[in-house]
C-alpha cells in the first residue's frame, strides 16, 4: 500500500532532526523477547542490525522523534493501565475490532495479536503507507502471514475519516463492515471495540486534539467497556511544551490529566458518558537522557 510522496514528511512539532543514534538502541528483555518471537531472529547482534536497517528505511520516510528513538521496539501497548480490556475485548467479544491510528509499523498492533486479538478484526491507519509497508520487513510477515487491515490516509481528511455525534446505546446494533475491502475509517462507525494512539495527539495543536477526539469518539462503539487509549506527551498543566531532548528540538501543545480528562468527558462525550483516566509517567528511552524530558500523558477513556 506505498505512497508515493518522496519529500520526507514535514513535522510541524518538531523543528530539528537528529542524525541517527544507535547508542539509543536498547532492548528490555520484554522488547527482545517479542522481537525475537515475532522476527525469528534469536541473534541480538542480528536483531540489533535488522531493526536499525529498517529504522533507518523509516526514518527517510518520515522523520519521527518515536522513530529515531526506537520508541517503536518498546511494548508500549503492554504498559498502558489499560491494556488488559483491549486483551479481554479481543477474547471475548463477539466481533472485537482494534484500531490503531498512527500506527506507523503497526508494532503495537502486533503486541495485540500477540496476547490473542485476531489479527483480521485489527486494523492501523497511517498517513504514510509505506511505514506499515515497512513493518512487514521489521516483523518479516507479509499481508498472508499477518492479515491485519491497513488503510492509509490523513486522519484530518474527511474522506478518511468524519466527525460523527457518539454512537447511541439505544439504537440497534450496527453492523460490521467488511473490513477487507476499508478504504475510509468512516464506515467503521460506531463499531470499534478499541482505539489506541500513541505518540500521535501530541503532533497537533490544541483545537486539532479536540477535533481528533471526536473523531475517535464517532468511530467507538456505545458498547460498556469499549475503550480509546494511548500516550503521549503531556504536562502538569496544559500548555507549551519546548525542550530539548536527545538533540531533538520539542516545541508542542501537551494537556495536563485534568484538561485532558475534562476534554473527553464533557466536550468530546457527554458528561457521564465515560471514564477517563489520566496519569502523567517519564518514560525512559534506553541510554538516552531523561532530564528535561516531558512527561508522559497515559490514558484511557472507557465507554459506560
Ligand atoms: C510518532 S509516530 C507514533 C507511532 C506509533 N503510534 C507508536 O507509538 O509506535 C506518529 C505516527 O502518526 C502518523 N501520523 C502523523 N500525522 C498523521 C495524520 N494526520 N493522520 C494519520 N497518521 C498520522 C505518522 O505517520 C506516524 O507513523
Amino acid at each position: 500500500m506505498a505512497q508515493t510522496n518522496k519529500e520526507p514528511a514535514k513535522i510541524e512539532a518538531q523543528r530539528t532532526f537528529p542524525p541517527l543514534d544507535e547508542s539509543l538502541y536498547y532492548l528490555r528483555p520484554q522488547d527482545a523477547a517479542f522481537y525475537k518471537t515475532l522476527t525469528g531472529i534469536e541473534d541480538d547482534a542480528a536483531l540489533k542490525k535488522h531493526i536499525l536497517d529498517v529504522q533507518a528505511k523509516a526514518y527517510k520516510v518520515a522523520p519521527y522523534g518515536c522513530i529515531c528513538l526506537l520508541a517503536f521496539t518498546r511494548r508500549r501497548l503492554a504498559e498502558l493501565p489499560a491494556y488488559q480490556q483491549v486483551v479481554r475485548i479481543g477474547r471475548e467479544c463477539k466481533n472485537p475490532i482494534f484500531l490503531d491510528i498512527g500506527c506507523c509499523f503497526g508494532n503495537v498492533i502486533r503486541e495485540a495479536v500477540l496476547d490473542g486479538f485476531p489479527a483480521s478484526q485489527a486494523i492501523g491507519s497511517d498517513l504514510h503507507g509505506e511505514l506499515w509497508d515497512l513493518g512487514h520487513e521489521l516483523f518479516k510477515s507479509s499481508p498472508d502471514t499477518f492479515p491485519a487491515h491497513f488503510v492509509g490516509g490523513d486522519a484530518f481528511d474527511p474522506e478518511t475519516l468524519t466527525v460523527a455525534t457518539p454512537a447511541s446505546t439505544q439504537i440497534a446494533e450496527v453492523p460490521t463492515p467488511d473490513l477487507n475491502n476499508l478504504t475510509s475509517l468512516n464506515p467503521l462507525r460506531g463499531c470499534v471495540s478499541a482505539i489506541h494512539a500513541t505518540a500521535f495527539f501530541h503532533l497537533f495543536k490544541e483545537d486539532q486534539q479536540l477535533y481528533m477526539a471526536c473523531a475517535f469518539a464517532g468511530l467507538l462503539s456505545p458498547e460498556p467497556g469499549s475503550v480509546i487509549l494511548g500516550t503521549h506527551i503531556g504536562a502538569q498543566e496544559k500548555g507549551s511544551v519546548k525542550t530539548v531532548f536527545n538533540g531533538v528540538e520539542v516545541d508542542m501543545f501537551a494537556h495536563g490529566p485534568e484538561s485532558w480528562i475534562a476534554m473527553w468527558d464533557g466536550e468530546v462525550f457527554e458528561k457521564g458518558m465515560v471514564k477517563v483516566e489520566a496519569e502523567l509517567r517519564r518514560e525512559t528511552y534506553g541510554t538516552a537522557v531523561t532530564e528535561g524530558r516531558p512527561f508522559s500523558l497515559v490514558w484511557s477513556v472507557t465507554r459506560l
